[in-house]
């Protein structure tokens, strides 16, 4: 992140600045000539809701939303003026600027959407400093805003970008084994604990689902462990984050067609970027609960050894999975964290992956498929925190009907299920590994999107890292 965000109690007549508008007579006190008032005010009769005046000086940009009476719809509505505001900031080659408001939502919601959409993937070009933001800094101008909330604006927006990152590395870099050493760097400036076991105890701890899916690769595969336990921690029983970290996909035996399938799924592990991304905000911002995340990681490829369908793979609880389809990978090396997890006695676990087509084409990049065992409290906290950082969260229903396709002739479970909603039975092999309030997050689509969104640019948005920080800081 190369730009940060600050409180500011003065304004900089020289620099660029926006004002929000709510009440229409605060527009005499900006120190407009007539005529300039006389503009403003045309324009916002005709329901424009941003006007950019040059003053010669500097930039001025007055926003004046017209009414929504939905509270998530209007903070979004704030959250892309303020992206819409970066691009016209990046044209001009800008290096600050300032937000006025009143209202403290208001104010940070745009403040927040100018900075996510001021993000950039630029490390593979050769001339990347003449194509990073210019942006430096932005300065709150707002007595609602409180020191805090300008720092955890700074966090979770730096937790988006680690977490974007992550998903743009493409594989030729973010090896599994480059995965782990990516979080234990986080770690460092984040504050919390990681231990990363490399193939030797992945095999005594018998997580025969993710080595099953590393055999066709000539990487190894890693099980990193991070862990943020402050010492006010609220809760007795930990919470555990697991995300996929399947570094690469290209659907190993059962090979996936190269065109519109394969060339994106470096982005595999958009499940694994939530959770580090997440990780790094709780910590960095010292919420008082005490997380583990667990990131089971390795690309799925179809080399000389790979797992094949119709093996049988021992899991680390000691269930046989028949293997119908070697591209439902996920599943495999989730259900071994999942059941990994169990050991801490947690107070609740969410599991986040990019699992399952069935998501993608029943929701697109709308929203993220959630499903789970945690109580009706939990689902619709969740729902909550997506609304309030708009990454919404669609229940599903997790009825046994979903279940009843995994069963095998020959094994415990098989890793393909019924014919119809793919993503759900994908969550209903998941639960097996289960025994603990438990929500599955399919992201696969909104963790990498094709062309921008808003504030989300094309390919990784970080999705989830905001709705978690948000959750965490309410629990
Ligand atoms: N990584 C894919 C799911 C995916 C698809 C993510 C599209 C993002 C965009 C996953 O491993 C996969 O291949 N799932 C299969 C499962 C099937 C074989 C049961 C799928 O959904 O097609
Ligand atoms: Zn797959
Ligand atoms: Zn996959």
């Amino acid at each position: 992140m190369n730009f940060k965000y600050q409180k500011s109690t003065k304004i900089n007549s020289k620099e660029a600045i926006v004002y929000i508008i709510e009440n229409s007579s605060s527009i005499e006190n900006l120190g407009l000539t007539n005529q300039q008032l006389k503009y403003v005010k045309s324009r916002f009769k005709e329901k424009t809701e941003c006007i950019e005046l040059n003053l010669y000086t500097h930039q001025m940009f007055l926003f004046k939303p017209t009414k929504e009476k939905d509270e998530t719809l209007r903070l979004e509505k704030y959250r892309l003026e303020g992206a819409n505001i970066a691009t016209k900031l990046s044209k001009l080659g800008l290096s600050t600027v300032q937000i006025v408001g009143a209202d403290r939502d208001l104010t940070l919601a745009l403040s927040e959407g100018l900075g996510l959409k001021s993000y950039g993937f630029n490390k593979y070009f050769k001339d990347k400093k003449d194509r990073e933001s210019k942006l430096k800094s932005i300065s709150i101008i707002c007595n609602k805003v409180s020191k805090i909330d300008v720092e955890r604006l700074n966090i979770t927006t730096a937790g988006v970008f680690y977490s974007r990152d992550l998903v743009n590395e493409p594989l030729s870099f973010l090896t599994a084994t480059q995965l782990s050493k990516e979080i234990v760097t986080l770690s460092k400036e984040a504050g919390f604990s990681v231990e990363v076991f490399g193939k030797k105890k992945i095999e005594a701890l018998k997580m025969g689902g993710l080595l099953a899916v590393n055999k066709g690769s000539i990487d190894p595969p890693t099980f990193t462990v991070m862990e943020w336990k402050p010492k006010n921690a609220k809760n007795k029983k930990p919470y555990v984050l697991v995300g996929k970290g399947v570094v690469y996909d290209t659907g190993g035996l059962s090979l996936k067609p190269t065109a519109n399938s394969m060339d994106q799924m470096k982005s595999d592990m958009g499940g694994a970027a939530m959770m580090v991304g997440a990780m790094y905000s709780i910590a960095r911002a010292k919420l008082d609960v005490h997380v583990i995340g667990l990131i089971p990681a390795t690309d799925n490829r179809p080399g000389l050894n790979a797992y094949a369908p119709g093996d049988i793979v021992k899991m680390h609880n000691g269930l046989t999975v028949e293997v119908k389809n070697t591209d439902a990978e996920g599943r495999m090396l989730l259900a071994d964290a999942l059941s990994y997890a169990q050991k801490y006695k947690p107070a609740l676990v969410f599991d986040a992956a990019t699992l399952t087509g069935a998501a993608v084409r029943s929701f697109g990049t709308a929203g993220a498929c959630i499903m789970g065992t945690a109580s009706d409290n939990v689902f619709t906290a969740i729902e909550k925190s997506g609304n309030r950082v708009f990454e919404r969260m669609i229940k599903q229903p997790f009825w046994a009907d979903y279940g009843k396709g995994l069963e095998s002739d020959i094994a415990d479970l098989k890793n393909l299920g019924g014919p119809y909603g793919g993503h759900i039975s994908a969550g209903k092999f998941l639960e097996h590994f289960t025994d603990y309030p438990w929500i599955h997050f399919d992201i696969a689509g909104t963790a990498f999107i094709n062309k921008p969104e808003g504030y989300r640019p094309k390919w990784g948005t970080g999705t989830g890292v905001r709705m978690l920080f948000d959750f965490f800081a309410n629990v």
